[in-house]
């Protein structure tokens, strides 16, 4: 059977077609492949987050997806983030408070962090509440809620502090920054 395809993957918007040995991972595909370096290796092992991207709205981590899954789904990685000049509202709160140290971890940190404040808009809960109290529906996005929903993505740095301030602020769960 073979071991290579042509696909075509559409990320941001954009299809983009090219060969890909079956073997290779979405984050491959995107960094070395299609030059879209924002999104980070760490682990290579979905142990860190820094690799994370949305398909379909939905966090995932690159490095554990085959670039020939990903065919067909809507692929969004940092890079597309953004609408235009204006920053996403999750990168604005990152920026204005410090949610970042030496950077590497947060392209991963901010798609996840858009896409758990999407899950918990959509009453999806988080998976230990999904376990602790499977009828109440989810909790109001506190910052132990928060830290359990962005558990996925690590930062050596331990800027997580700040981090949890930024996802809460981008949230709508804080009117006016630290509290
Ligand atoms: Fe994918 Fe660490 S590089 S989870």
């Amino acid at each position: 059977s073979p071991t290579s395809s042509v696909i075509t993957l559409r990320i941001n918007g954009e299809a983009h077609t090219l060969p890909v040995d079956h073997r290779t991972t979405l984050l491959d595909a995107l960094r070395e492949r299609l030059d879209l370096t924002g999104t980070k290796k760490g682990c290579d092992q979905g142990q860190c987050g820094a690799c994370t991207v949305l398909l379909d709205g939905r966090r995932t981590v690159a490095c554990l997806q085959f670039a020939v899954a990903a065919e067909g789904r809507e692929i969004t990685t940092i890079e597309g983030v953004a609408d235009g000049d204006r920053l996403h509202p999750v990168q604005q709160a990152f920026l204005d408070l410090d949610g970042f140290q030496c950077g590497y971890c947060t392209p991963g940190q901010i798609c996840s962090a858009i896409g758990a404040i999407e899950e918990h808009a959509a009453g999806l809960p988080s998976a230990v509440t999904r376990d602790i109290r499977p009828e109440a529906g989810p909790p109001p996005l506190t910052d132990d809620e928060i830290r359990e929903r962005m558990s996925g993505n690590l930062c050596r740095c331990g800027a997580y502090v700040s981090i949890v301030e930024a996802v809460a602020r981008a949230a709508g769960a804080r009117q006016d920054g630290r509290s």
